[in-house]
């Protein structure tokens, strides 16, 4: 069977209230599914509470959309891996280029958080993408393999569970620009090429899904459900309309 996974990055565009609406309307959409076992839904930190027992019992996962990499101490403001864990957590985004460019994470940060948790057995969602002059310059696969390295390299001393690999143009966040699919496909098999460096390909085929995220939605989803390499999809904006998020799901995951 084909690995597939569909991940909602809600990011910080809805309040408390409306989230906690969206995970009710999502819910009720996706119940009608059988593969709703394969759609991670990721609220910010205020609404993970609540939303995870909306979810809880219906097969839909949680995510959240980032930790910090020691899992407790003096941190002021940071949240503790060990919280998301009793949330019933099972997803964390990690390194989305919006943290990268607003927070100022860098890899070694990524790295930090991805160690702690493999090591709490939660699943990361590993955001990975070039800028648009790298894009421009004809850098990308450059720059992800660099980014590749940084991330994962010496981790045969970590335990790891399912990882997934979110190859994400930065450029193509929130633009409403696609990246073409032959490009998708074409980039997500360099990188699990690169992968070969880093785990074991009996490993990459079982647990290593290599997604895109970039302004996918309702309306371009069915262009790269041939693709069989993209093996998942992030979602920002669309997810945030229950009908169109059902579709996407839908047209991707049936
Ligand atoms: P978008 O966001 O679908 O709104 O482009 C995707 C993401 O940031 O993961």
């Amino acid at each position: 069977m084909r690995k597939k996974i569909i991940i909602a990055n809600w990011k910080m565009k809805l309040d408390y209230t409306d989230s906690l609406q969206l995970a009710k309307k999502t819910k009720l959409k996706l119940l009608e599914s059988y593969w709703r076992n394969k759609v991670v839904i990721c609220p910010d930190f205020l609404s993970l509470s609540n939303i995870s027992q909306i979810l809880n019992k219906t097969k839909i996962n949680l995510g959240a959309q980032n930790c910090f990499w020691e899992d407790k101490g003096a941190y002021t403001g940071e949240s503790s891996i060990k919280s998301l864990k009793q949330l019933n957590v099972k997803f964390v985004i990690l390194g989305h280029s919006e943290r990268k460019m607003y927070l100022k994470e860098d890899l070694k940060d990524i790295r930090r958080k991805l160690e702690l948790v493999l090591k709490y057995g939660i699943i990361p969602v590993v955001c990975l993408g070039e800028n648009k002059e790298d894009y421009k310059n004809k850098q990308t696969i450059k720059v992800l393999k660099k980014q590749f390295k940084e991330i994962f390299k010496n981790l045969e001393n970590v335990k790891t569970k399912k990882i997934v690999i979110a190859y994400e143009p930065i450029w193509a966040i929130g633009t409403g620009k696609i990246l073409e699919p032959e490009r998708i496909s074409e980039v997500l098999e360099v990188l699990k090429k690169e992968a070969e460096k880093y785990f074991s390909k009996n490993k990459i085929e079982k647990d290593i899904y290599f997604t895109y995220g970039g302004s996918v939605n309702s309306d371009n989803v069915s262009i790269l459900v041939d693709y069989k390499n993209i093996e998942g999809l992030l979602v920002g904006s669309d997810s945030l309309n229950s009908k169109s998020f059902f579709k996407v799901c839908k047209n991707f995951l049936n």
